[in-house]
């Protein structure tokens, strides 16, 4: 019998999240599937926004961010009528299959379906790199780069001025993008929540350096866990440093993929339809050490991330 497989993206969007969609459309067509996009995430479903997909509909897009079919955060996902309903409606569609790209709140969503007799396959789609069944997420290597990028032109002006820039990145409760940008951007300091360094170390550091000499420096900062603004005045005040602070933005999700999200979106999506192809449900794919596996949605979404303490370490004997 003919599958029919939908695709959705749900979440915050991640660059290289169309070169996944346009994998899945054209892997699930080559092997004699009907391939349908959801759009706008779980809430597409509830609304009936399903298309059919064809080759053609997913030209030109390997190289574009977002996601060409919409994206959403949707909290009703969570009550159980909603999964109940999203799932009647795909029945009726005779739309057996889904794949989910996104992030934990999608890994939900997706289990969820499962729950309910939808064969789903999760793919790690953000750029927080913050799933643990996985090495890296869809989109991470794109929001990285574009950091690097921004850190770079900042370190021209701020080193111009002798002056310290105190700069927030993205990465939710994850702080992989600042431990990777500080190292690949020489930081002075990198401050993440999975690190036990308070702020009185990183005042003492800057200290330290300064009066070793260091006429500028570069603080990256995992976003939630401090004010930027507070702790520019603050590094001012106690260390001596002209300083500003930058909040870096929705800019960092943005952006044409690089060539290794592009690559890995498109690996994750071909798996994806070859699971789908066994009949393998309730499952999320993840790469490890460049091998491609799944497993169970529920397992992963009890696992614990590694983090990058050891990347900070590194940065602070290099500073
Ligand atoms: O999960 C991706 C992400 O960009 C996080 O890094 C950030 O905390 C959050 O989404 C921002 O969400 P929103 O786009 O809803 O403001």
């Amino acid at each position: 019998m003919c599958k029919k497989i939908a695709i959705l993206t749900s979440g915050g969007d991640a660059p290289g999240m169309n070169a996944c969609i346009r994998s899945i459309v054209r892997s699930g067509l080559s092997q004699g599937f009907e391939v349908y996009a959801i759009y706008d995430g779980y809430k597409g479903i509830i609304k009936r926004n399903i298309v059919k997909m064809e080759r053609h509909s997913v030209s030109d897009i390997i190289n574009r961010g977002g996601t060409i079919i919409g994206t959403a955060r949707f909290k009703e996902f969570v009550e159980l009528e909603t999964q109940k309903k999203a799932a009647d409606i795909l029945k009726e569609m005779e739309i057996d299959s889904l794949i989910a790209i996104g992030g934990d709140g999608t890994y939900k969503g997706a289990l969820a379906l499962h729950r309910q007799g939808i064969h789903t396959i999760a793919i790690p789609g953000t750029i927080d790199n913050d799933i643990a069944s996985t090495d890296f997420t869809i989109g991470f290597d794109t929001a990285l780069n574009t950091i690097i990028d921004c850190i770079d032109k900042l370190r021209d002006t701020s080193t111009s001025h002798q002056r310290c820039s105190v700069v927030e990145v993205m990465g939710h409760h994850c702080g992989d993008l600042a431990a990777y940008a500080g190292l690949a951007c020489g930081a002075e300091f990198t401050l993440i929540n999975e690190q036990l360094t308070n702020k009185a170390a990183l005042l003492n550091d800057l200290k330290r350096q300064k009066s070793d000499g260091k006429r500028h420096a570069m603080v990256i900062v995992a976003e939630k866990i401090i004010n930027v603004d507070e702790l520019a005045h603050e590094i001012e005040r106690e260390v001596g440093f002209d300083t500003r602070s930058e909040v870096l933005g929705h800019m960092q999700r943005g952006g044409s993929p690089t060539a290794n999200d592009r690559v890995l979106a498109s690996r994750m999506g071909d798996y994806a339809v070859n699971l789908i192809a066994k009949d393998t449900s309730g499952v999320c794919i993840g790469i490890i050490d460049n091998k491609l596996q799944y497993l169970d949605i529920e397992k992963a979404l009890t696992m614990k991330r590694k983090g990058s303490i050891d990347l900070l370490e590194v940065a602070k004997r290099l500073a």
